[in-house]
């Protein structure tokens, strides 16, 4: 394998309700941490996985993993960004196309991780699973009035895994300042062209509870 997956799982996961960080919530009697990397661990080209967990858990997620895959487990930070800073300088020398998945996607096929990884193999330095956006999508302004209606056929709704050559992904790290909701923010202020790829469905996030239900429902279709 030439692929290094970061798994950021540092977040508290607030959206879902009270409760253990977000990443160790239950979904069908396991951690949504367990599935994400039982699935990225089931990729053939996957070398190494480095996850970033809570500060206090990093033991618990350590011991908790161990009967899934091989893994590094690293204190993540304050925002997103600085968990996955974290996780990259924990990989090892060797691959050279890095994956950043969040935990909380925890149905991702291992289909999808690899081909974002073969979309990077093939050349591209930055590479996004997309989907269309279905709904019909507003701005509005301070007050909740619309200002106007926005063009759909020009947006995506972007997933993890999220794949990067991996210099390109370690120089934007170092030159990043803000932190940013995800790696190809990062990448694209750098001016790197960032590719996107048909995203899958089972790789939504669970952020609210609704959410949580329908993954549970998903595992009994597609286990
Ligand atoms: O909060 P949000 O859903 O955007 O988090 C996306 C992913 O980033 C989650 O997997 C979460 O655990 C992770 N995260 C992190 N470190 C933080 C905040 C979020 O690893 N400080």
């Amino acid at each position: 394998g030439d692929v290094a997956v970061l798994v950021p799982a540092a977040g508290a996961g607030i959206r879902l309700g009270p409760g253990a960080p977000k990443a160790l919530r239950p979904l069908a009697g396991e951690p949504l941490l367990v599935h994400a990397v039982r699935r990225i661990a089931g990729a053939r080209s996957v070398h190494t996985i480095v996850v970033a967990a809570p500060v206090a858990d990093v033991p618990a997620v350590q011991e908790l993993l161990a009967p899934v895959a091989p893994v590094t487990v690293v204190p993540g930070g304050a925002h997103r960004q600085d968990s996955v800073a974290a996780a990259l300088a924990a990989v090892p020398a060797g691959p050279e196309i890095v994956l950043v998945h969040d935990a909380a996607r925890a149905l991702v096929p291992a289909e999808l991780v690899e081909s974002v990884a073969a979309a990077v193999r093939s050349g591209h330095d930055a590479v996004i699973p997309v989907l269309p956006v279905v709904d019909t999508v507003k701005e509005v302004c301070a007050d909740e009035v619309v200002r106007g209606t926005v063009d759909r056929s020009v947006l995506r709704a972007v997933q993890t895994p999220q794949g990067f050559r991996r210099s390109v992904l370690a120089a934007a790290h170092a030159a990043a300042v803000d932190p940013l909701t995800d790696d190809a923010g990062l990448v694209e202020k750098q001016g790197v062209p960032v590719v996107c790829v048909p995203g899958s469905e089972y790789a939504l996030k669970i952020t609210r509870p609704f959410d949580l239900a329908l993954a549970e429902h998903l595992l009994t279709v597609r286990p």
